[in-house]
């Protein structure tokens, strides 16, 4: 298939604490993490895979980059489609679900704080299909440390790219503009359209 950027274009100027110099090199940056998905897929179709080579082969480096730019786009979509100038309350049900999860909804700020601090990466709410309950990992680059059987319910990014313009090095200053942006309403559908867990 062919991946499409979506169009995001209508948060720019909208969002609190995010300029739009910052949000439209962000939004550039994801239509070249889409473009970068498709050109592997292409590449990878005519690429013979017997000449994969662990040191080097083109083969063996598309294959390597492929879940970076195929994660690179849809966290990149997840990300700008759980931001929102009209932000709202979480649900009754998600609060319940975090107050069980993580404690209270202090904590599972708290959190989120602690593991931007964490990385270099993604920050990722889940709901986890093995225990149903929510989860905060931590991942590096676009690729790397997220567990098996997660349903994504919130994604915030933690590049520097993400708000070195407006922000410099203060990332606590960024996840305060993250988080006043939120749109609840969108983590909660994510979270309403999880796979419930089934006692074994
Ligand atoms: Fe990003």
């Amino acid at each position: 298939m062919v991946h499409e950027a979506k169009d995001f274009s209508a948060l720019i100027g909208t969002l609190k604490g995010l300029s739009d110099k910052q949000l439209s090199a962000h939004l550039g940056l994801y239509k070249g993490y889409v473009a970068k998905l498709n050109e592997i897929e292409g590449r990878l179709r005519e690429a013979d895979p017997t000449s994969a080579n662990y040191s080097f082969g083109e083969f063996s480096e598309l294959k390597r980059r492929e879940a970076v730019a195929f994660n690179g786009t849809y966290l990149h979509q997840l990300y700008f489609e759980n931001l929102s100038a009209a932000g709202g309350l979480p649900s009754e049900r998600l609060q319940e679900a975090v107050k069980s999860s993580f404690g209270s909804w202090d904590r599972l700020v708290a959190d989120l704080k602690g593991s931007a601090v964490s990385t270099p990466g993604w920050v990722l709410l889940t709901r986890s299909r093995i225990d149903g309950r929510l989860h905060t990992y931590v991942m590096y680059e676009h690729h790397v440390g997220l567990p098996a059987f997660q349903d994504i319910l919130l994604a915030l990014d933690c590049w520097e790219h993400a708000f070195m313009i407006d922000y410099g090095t203060a990332k606590a200053d960024y996840l305060k503009a993250f988080l006043d942006n939120v749109d609840w309403g969108v983590v909660d559908a994510r979270y309403g359209a999880t796979v419930p867990h089934t006692a074994s």
